[in-house]
Parts: C-alpha cells; sequence; structure tokens
C-alpha cells in the first residue's frame, strides 16, 4: 500500500495511509486526504482561500479516477463550493456524466448536499488581487466596473504572476488489493480568465489511473498538460513497456517538444502498477512525497528534474 502525493498533500498523507491500513479503499483515501488539502486556508492553490480568478471569484476544478472500472468524475469552474473532489467523486458514482462544469455542478452538489460556501477567499487575498490590478495599472473606478464594463483579455496576461499562477493537489494510491485510485484538485490559475478550466478536471490531461499499469496526476501550468495529454501518455508509454521514470522522462520531454508561446513549469507524480513512486519537475528544488503501509511518516523526495525552457511571448 502507499500514497504518493505532492508536496502540499502533506496535511492529507497521513489520513490517507490510515484509511488504508484500516481496509478503506484506495478512493475514498484519495478523496478524505485531498479534503484536508481543500480546507487548508494556507494552501492558496487549492479550495478554501485560493486564488480566485480576474473579477475575484473563486472558480475550482477537481478530478478522481478509479483504476479499476477506469470510472471517473470531475467538476470545473465551480463556485462557492468548496469540496471540489467530492462533488467529482459524486458525479462519477450518481451521474451517468464525467464532468459537470459551472452552475450545473453547483446544482448537483446542493442535491447531494454539499455545503455551500460564499466567501471561500479572505479579505487578504482579495486586497492582493486588486494590488496586482493596481500596479498593472487599471484604475480603482475600473477595478469597481470589471465584474460587468471592462474587457479582461488582455488585463488577465497582465495580472498573471508566474510564482502563484499554478497550484494544485495530487494523491494517488493503491490499497491493499492493488487497485489504484487518483485526485487532482485546484483553484487554477490564479487571476484567470472567468471560466478558464485547466488540466486537473479533464482526465487524461491532469489525471489518469490503471491498475494494470500505474497512474500519473500533474501540478503545474494546466494548458500544456491538456495539449499534450500527459498524464494518460505516461501511463500509455507505461503500457508500451516503459519502467515509470522512462515514462515520465518521456511525458516531460513531449512537453519540452510543444511549440509555441506560453510554456511554463510543469510537475508530475506517478506510480507503477507495483506503486513504485516517481516525481518530475521543471523547476529545480520541487519535492513531492510519498509513504507506505510500513512507514510512520512521508518521506519528501527531490523530484527528478527535467529542463523546459519557458518562455511566454511568440518568437
Ligand atoms: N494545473 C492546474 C491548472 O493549470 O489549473
Amino acid at each position: 500500500m502507499i500514497v504518493v502525493a505532492s508536496a502540499n498533500g502533506r496535511v492529507g498523507i497521513q489520513t490517507a495511509i490510515d484509511i488504508l491500513k484500516s481496509g478503506g479503499t484506495a478512493i475514498e483515501a484519495v478523496e478524505a486526504a485531498t479534503r484536508l488539502v481543500e480546507d487548508n486556508l494556507q494552501d492558496h492553490t487549492v479550495g478554501r482561500n485560493g486564488y480566485p480568478n480576474i473579477l475575484g471569484d473563486l472558480e475550482l476544478d477537481a478530478s478522481i479516477m478509479n483504476g479499476r472500472t477506469l470510472e471517473s468524475g470531475a467538476v470545473a469552474a465551480m463556485k462557492n463550493v468548496p469540496a471540489a473532489i467530492t462533488v467529482a467523486r459524486k458525479v462519477m458514482d450518481k451521474l451517468p456524466h464525467a464532468l459537470l462544469a459551472g452552475e450545473g455542478a453547483e446544482r448537483f452538489a446542493a442535491e447531494m448536499g454539499l455545503a455551500r460556501d460564499e466567501q471561500m477567499v479572505s479579505p487578504e487575498i482579495e486586497a492582493i488581487r486588486k494590488n496586482l490590478l493596481t500596479a498593472g495599472g487599471m484604475s480603482a473606478e475600473k477595478i469597481a466596473k470589471l465584474q460587468t464594463d471592462i474587457e479582461l483579455w488582455d488585463w488577465v496576461k497582465m495580472a498573471t504572476d508566474p510564482e502563484r499562477t499554478y497550484g494544485t493537489v495530487n494523491f494517488i494510491a493503491q490499497d491493499k488489493n492493488g487497485d489504484i485510485a487518483s485526485a487532482v484538485s485546484t483553484s487554477g490559475w490564479a487571476w484567470k480568465y472567468p471560466g478558464r478550466v485547466g488540466d486537473s478536471p479533464i482526465i487524461g490531461a491532469g489525471n489518469y489511473a490503471d491498475n494494470r499499469y500505474g497512474a500519473a496526476a500533474c501540478t503545474g501550468m494546466g494548458e500544456m498538460a491538456i495539449r499534450a495529454c500527459t498524464a494518460h501518455s505516461l501511463v500509455f508509454y507505461m503500457k508500451m513497456g516503459q519502467s515509470v521514470t522512462e515514462a515520465a522522462q518521456r511525458v516531460m520531454e513531449d512537453l519540452r517538444d510543444l511549440s509555441g508561446p506560453y510554456i511554463a513549469v510543469m510537475n508530475l507524480v506517478a506510480i507503477d502498477k507495483d506503486g513504485n513512486p516517481a516525481g518530475f519537475t521543471s523547476k529545480q528544488g520541487r519535492t513531492f512525497i510519498y509513504q507506505t503501509e510500513d512507514m510512520e511518516s512521508c518521506v519528501e523526495q527531490d523530484r527528478t528534474y527535467v529542463d523546459i525552457p519557458s518562455r511566454w511571448t511568440k518568437a
């Protein structure tokens, strides 16, 4: 039994391993652990108190996948419901669909009895947003009219702060039956255009699990993982016979080979069908964590670095 996570999963990994040790499933473990990160007010990249979109509205993306059945559930651009991963699981368990977005996801969450919270962003985060817009040249009068009167498309580029643009949490677990599950949750690209959806709720892009080969999940610039189908590609390369580290190296190279502008940081975690973990990054110094049933606490390990030169403008 093993749980692998992005480093910000530290607040949830012990809960996940305890669930597995008491006979719970991989799906139960990754959902419960992700909920703890979604409720962590210090993490501004996932759930409550995440960085909102340019209008100040928090829009959450999440997905969950069952590697035994290849069933999945996801929500995208969902407002006012902090427990995004649980709504994603309910989509998987209760609906014939795989992904609900926006108001539909909110309505479904209410039908499932999940709590609403219309104050998920703290005044401190709201102040950061306004300061960024002000520093970028937007007047207080324009900020007040953002919801209705301002064309947003060019301001979105201005408001992007590379240091806090793309955070997410990944959990992958393998339970005592060998079943694998993966969960991904995020508040997405800080100050994004309203309605922007990243890789986290897109099965195959930011999340994929298949008991027969392994699982992979991404954090980083979701647009890249969407274009390269990164999580599914990694599992597919394992299906074609590569080890988890060879497959991870190869998808990082696929990302590096993307052309055009808007290339930035990508990180991934993965396991193979035997529970061997791997973590890769294009930013030096990044770590991931994992814990097996016989470990008292998680291990934090350096991710393997693969250079993906950043570029933000057309060549
Ligand atoms: N990887 C998270 C996002 O791009 O939204």
